[in-house]
């Protein structure tokens, strides 16, 4: 389960303040049940938990174990919400060195390093351990198909594919993309490419309950099920009891009221660092419009307490911080003794990482708090399929309801044509 604690935040807040945010956020998640608020045609991310497509996940799960069994490379090629919550759900859920159960899944198609490419080509060409020529296949991931990163990076992989394994390249590419229209689909047709969906009506930020995330996360061998039904039960929960939800859409709500145009997403847990990337774009392309939003920072702690912490101890005060937390890990590493003392930590010997890290966290919490910035917590019970499943969609419906609290479309992303525009100018196209 995970827990959110706005404590600090409501004690910021008048009572009148905080009862106007609670109305304002009461009223946007009725829009999102009754479907009548702005983008209600982008709800499918809904859709899919209310009515479970349990023959895709079937699917999925029977393509990733093939994979699982013959590839020694899986490469997911997408970017944006194509590409970020696989790598979030899969950072959070693998180990961070295990390189021995499963293929090892490298993601390409989400920037425009040439560099990268050709080292990825060169690390493809070379051998696996026993010696044998590596055997790869290649998640292309584009609702559009025609995303410049993603488009460019795979036109190079595919043709290196097909030199590579001219006898059963067309088994090895599978693409996902819209049902119909779409670059994509056109290659799928001309050479019989497995193809997974992604509904017209799910955006790609809030896409990683469909193929887009799910088909990586499985050959990750993570369990899909688990992940996607505890979603479901999520979804189910707070229809019928949505109160800390819209305590934290309404907190996060008065606080931008309140000239708060920063929230730093932070965690002490590096296996995070990608979920709070993900949640970075879910906040950022759904809030950031018409002048309105808080700028969602991300902070991987204790690390960038060494970068950042005296901007955010001591800075502007127009930012508040959301720590995410687990409550539960698995390591028992403990301190060992050292006969000189030399660093004079002796005090902290036989003391767990975990119990140090976790006073690192609540030292922080209380500087940061005692500093003026309104801190909000979510603690995961522990990191695992289950607790990450209720994450993504808790994270998902509070997004949508505080999007529509400030009065914008949590769907589009007008804003993101800009640069498009001026590049491909610059591009000739
Ligand atoms: O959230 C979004 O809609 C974007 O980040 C897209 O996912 C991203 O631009 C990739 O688009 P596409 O899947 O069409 O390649």
């Amino acid at each position: 389960m995970i827990h959110i604690d706005c404590s600090d935040i409501k004690k910021r807040l008048s009572d009148s303040e905080f009862q106007k945010a609670w109305s304002k956020a009461e009223d946007s998640f009725l829009k999102i049940q009754k479907g009548t608020g702005d983008g209600s045609e982008w709800l499918g991310w809904r859709k899919i938990l209310a009515d479970p497509n349990d023959a895709m996940l079937e699917q999925l799960d029977s393509l990733a174990t093939r994979i699982r069994a013959e590839a020694d490379v899986f490469i997911v090629c997408g970017i944006g919400g194509s590409y970020l919550g696989a790598r979030a759900v899969i950072e959070a859920l693998t180990s961070f060195f295990d390189s021995e159960s499963g293929p090892e899944i490298i993601f390409c198609g989400h920037h425009l390093s040439g560099q990268y490419l050709k080292e990825l080509v060169e690390y493809l060409e070379k051998s696996n351990k026993e010696g044998e020529t590596k055997s790869v296949y290649l998640n292309v991931i584009s609702k559009s198909g025609t995303t410049l990163e993603t488009a460019l990076s795979f036109r190079v992989l595919r043709q290196w594919m097909v030199n590579q394994f001219p006898e059963d390249v067309n088994d090895r590419i599978i693409c996902t993309t819209s049902p119909e229209g779409g670059a994509l689909n056109e290659l799928v047709k001309a050479n019989g490419y497995s193809k997974f969906e992604i509904p017209e009506d799910v955006g790609g930020r809030f896409s990683v309950l469909t193929p887009v995330g799910l088909l990586p996360v499985a050959v990750a061998g993570i369990d899909i099920r688990t992940l996607f039904y505890e979603a479901v039960s999520a979804f189910e929960k707070l229809e019928d009891n949505p109160d800390s939800l819209l305590e934290y859409a309404a907190c996060k709500f008065a606080l931008h009221e309140k000239g708060i145009s920063m929230d730093i997403i932070t965690s002490f847990e590096p296996q995070l660092n990608f979920l709070m990337k993900w949640l970075q774009q879910l906040l950022g392309e759904s809030e950031g419009k018409e002048g309105k939003g808080m700028f969602p920072a991300v902070a991987g702690y204790s690390t960038d307490l060494h970068s950042i912490g005296q901007f955010v101890q001591d800075g502007p005060r127009n930012m508040m911080e959301t720590f995410i937390q687990v409550r539960k890990t698995n390591e028992r590493v403990t301190v060992p003794g050292s006969d000189e003392n030399h660093d004079g930590l002796d005090y902290l010997f036989g003391k767990r990482f975990d119990e140090i890290n976790t006073k690192a966290f609540e030292g922080t919490l209380r500087a940061h708090r005692e500093g003026e910035v309104p801190t909000v917590v979510v603690l995961l019970d522990e990191l695992n399929a289950q607790h990450v499943g209720e994450f993504l969609y808790f994270y998902e419906l509070m997004t949508a309801v505080y999007c529509y609290c400030l009065e914008v479309n949590p769907f589009n992303q007008p804003g993101v044509e800009g640069y498009k525009k001026e590049m491909y100018n610059l591009l000739g196209k």
